[in-house]
């Protein structure tokens, strides 16, 4: 189910590529995009960040411990790569890029971790901050 919800965001945007595949994707598909491996793992990335923060959001709002962490989870694992990976504006500027991974990773951390305690109002405001960072990146990069 998520990983189908995945596959049709991508077919989507014309990419056919998933996670580590993207490299065998071939060049030149659409609009020069897929020339650099380091890209299409960010096109390829950001679907989950998406469902994974929406379902994050919903998990907070009805105080499902466990999905929260789940979900937290999920980000969390991808940041490695986010910090890796590399944006279509703005390359010059990767080390904003990069500190902004590592902001929306420090932010998903604190959410999971008021979420682990029980308290989910003091999560519900971190998560705010940690939808500001996805759109703080996205004026800038995307
Ligand atoms: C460190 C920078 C950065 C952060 C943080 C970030 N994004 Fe993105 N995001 C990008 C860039 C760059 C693109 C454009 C990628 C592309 O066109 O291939 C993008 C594209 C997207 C897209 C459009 C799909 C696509 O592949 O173009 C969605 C949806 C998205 N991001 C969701 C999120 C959500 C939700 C978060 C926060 C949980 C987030 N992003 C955090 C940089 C970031």
């Amino acid at each position: 189910m998520k990983k189908i919800g995945r596959i049709m965001t991508c077919a989507a945007l014309g990419v056919v590529a998933l996670g580590g595949i993207a490299a065998a994707h071939g060049t030149g598909e659409h609009g020069g995009m897929s020339h650099d491996p380091q890209m299409q793992k960010l096109h390829a990335m950001m679907p989950m960040f998406s469902e994974s923060s929406a379902q994050l959001e919903t998990a907070l709002a009805k105080g499902d411990q466990a999905a929260a962490d789940h979900e937290a989870g999920r980000i969390l694992a991808a940041i490695p790569d986010l910090k890796k990976s590399r944006p279509h504006r703005n390359v010059k500027l990767k080390k904003g890029f990069v500190k902004l991974a590592g902001q929306l990773g420090e932010q998903t951390t604190q959410v999971r971790d008021l979420a682990r305690k029980g308290e989910f109002p003091a999560a519900r405001a971190a998560f705010q901050k940690l939808e500001a960072t996805c759109g703080e990146c996205h004026e800038k990069y995307r």
